[in-house]
């Protein structure tokens, strides 16, 4: 059986870090809701068959878009959880009750806050891993020095940075090992897929990406990526 590539982007998050009421996968970006650019990078793929968003079961902001262009490839799923872990999970388990995925297939978790995936970001990652027995993510070596602070913001101690890495996502595991490793950490605080498959005694590997796959957490965050969607000639 032809091994398959399949995404899933977490949508079922609030955002409260950017201080908005409309959720943050949705707030306007480059002329679209940010969520938008995250699936044009995953569409653009030939090798990605699916696009699964995974959006609040309360979700009311969706529908109000117009996402006909994409529609070969996405299926919207309205169980998202608690936690980003759990909206994986959720969506994970839902893909199989409609026989879409087969424990080898491949699936690429994106986060929708992630708007400036680049065409080449995504290949990259893929070829680093499809032969890979654990999988991976996209990440960048710390270029910081890192501080270790108090609560009043004091410098406790200074952190060697030396082989520190910033995950950044698509993080690609096969279905079979991300499902089992998200069922084994159930309820704990993560924040993303790796560290699921860490606890399992694995090791993803780290490929090298860079800073333009930022991710939007704050209100600053937009512009920047404002300006690398407008730099960018891939798309
Ligand atoms: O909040 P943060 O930026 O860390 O969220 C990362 C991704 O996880 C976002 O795409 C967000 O929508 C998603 N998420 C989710 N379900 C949650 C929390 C976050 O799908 N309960």
């Amino acid at each position: 059986m032809m091994t398959k590539f399949l995404a899933l982007i977490p949508a079922a998050g609030s955002g409260s870090r950017m201080g908005n009421e409309l959720p943050k996968q949705y707030l306007p970006l480059d002329n679209h809701p940010m969520i938008y650019h995250a699936i044009n990078t995953l569409w653009h793929n030939p090798l990605i068959t699916q696009i699964i968003v995974v959006l609040a079961p309360d979700d009311t902001v969706w529908f109000k878009y117009d996402w006909a262009h994409f529609s070969k490839k996405l299926i919207i799923l309205n169980c998202g959880g608690v936690t980003r872990a759990e909206s994986v999970l959720n969506g994970l388990l839902a893909v199989k009750q409609l026989n879409l995925v087969n424990s080898n297939d491949w699936i690429l978790v994106h986060d929708a806050a992630r708007p400036c995936l680049s065409m080449h970001q995504l290949e990259h990652l893929i070829n680093e891993l499809a032969e890979d027995e654990v999988g991976g993510l996209l990440a960048i070596p710390v270029a910081d020095t890192l501080k270790l602070g108090n609560a009043k913001h004091r410098i406790i101690q200074t952190q060697p940075r030396e082989n520190l890495w910033q995950a950044q996502t698509p993080q690609m595991f096969r279905y079979g090992m991300l499902v089992k490793a998200l069922n084994n950490i159930a309820h704990a605080n993560i924040t993303d897929d790796a560290s699921a498959i860490e606890a399992l005694g694995l090791h993803p590997k780290l490929v090298l990406s860079d800073v333009r796959n930022l991710k939007v957490t704050y209100p600053h965050d937009l512009v920047l990526a404002e300006l690398i969607l407008q730099q960018r000639s891939d798309l």
